[in-house]
């Protein structure tokens, strides 16, 4: 069994769950001693590989899967009810589920319908996720993590959406995808400052390249033999970050 070192102890929802940062995002959660993750994702088969490794990592969390699709106010309802109706409190919610662009054309000829893919999944999916998150949050009573005992940190309960650098800077040929994560740093922002009187505290992680499916499919980073040298351009440790690194979440805890 890995060490647990128990730092939060709620309820943790994870969308995205079944690959990459929302995979290592879930066994974070596991490995900080959350009580339940609830794992959400529109592909069941990664949903039940991520389950599989935390239970191998001997951690006490329970585990509930649910196949989700995050641009279906449906799916996205029956998420968050089924979270409560298993473990009673919301307090951790990740969304992290989100895809990146094929077509890699210039703005100027860019294709409307992968615009319009992108922009559902990674933003409008990321909105619909955090309204129906918040309105649970809202009921709950404030109550304090593991190891804070200063009444003024009580929360209600806490959201991380992932945008990603491009959501600060453009990437060449990457038009949605650059729109998509400026949009969600300003779904962030609003909804922070909305909710934060009410103990709700909503924040982005903007990670940099990262070395999971979503960045391996992409043959550009992987063509055998050729340096991944732009991608790590400008990048202190000149490498890609592990999911690992991302998913941290003593760094993410007290954002
Ligand atoms: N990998 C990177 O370099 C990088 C950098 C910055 C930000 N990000 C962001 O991090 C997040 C996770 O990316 P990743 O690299 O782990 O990718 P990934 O492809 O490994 O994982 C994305 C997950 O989202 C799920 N998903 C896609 N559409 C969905 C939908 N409609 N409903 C529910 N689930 C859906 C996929 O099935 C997959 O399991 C994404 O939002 C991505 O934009 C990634």
């Amino acid at each position: 069994m890995s060490a647990q070192v128990k730092t939060l102890n709620g309820v943790a929802l994870v969308t995205g769950a079944g690959s990459g940062i929302g995979r290592q995002l879930c066994l974070a959660y596991a490995q900080v001693g959350c009580r339940a993750i609830v794992l959400a994702d529109i592909k069941i088969d990664g949903i039940n590989e991520t389950i599989s490794l935390i239970k191998a990592r001997g951690y006490a969390t329970q585990t509930l899967g649910l196949e989700t699709d995050v641009t279906d106010m449906v799916s996205v309802k029956h998420m968050v009810s089924e979270t409560i109706s298993a473990f009673g409190s919301l307090d951790y919610a990740a969304n992290v589920a989100g895809i990146t662009a094929t077509a890699r054309v210039p703005t100027a000829i860019y294709p409307h319908e992968e615009y319009d893919k992108i922009l559902e999944i990674n933003t409008k999916g990321v909105l619909i996720c955090m309204q129906q998150q918040i309105q649970v949050m809202q009921k709950q009573d404030a109550t304090c993590t593991p190891g804070i005992d200063n009444p003024l940190r009580a929360q209600r309960g806490s959201i991380v959406n992932i945008a990603s650098i491009t959501g600060f800077a453009a990437l060449q040929n990457m038009m949605p995808y650059n729109v998509s994560k400026h949009a969600v740093i300003g779904l962030t922002k609003s909804a922070a400052i909305d909710h934060a009187p009410q103990e709700i505290r909503i924040n982005a992680v903007c990670p940099g390249m990262t070395e999971t499916p979503m960045v391996a499919g992409r043959k550009i980073y992987t063509v055998p033999g050729k340096s991944r040298g732009w991608a790590v351009e400008g990048n202190g440790k000149q490498r890609l970050a592990i999911p690992e690194e991302i998913a941290d979440l003593r760094s993410m805890r007290d954002t």
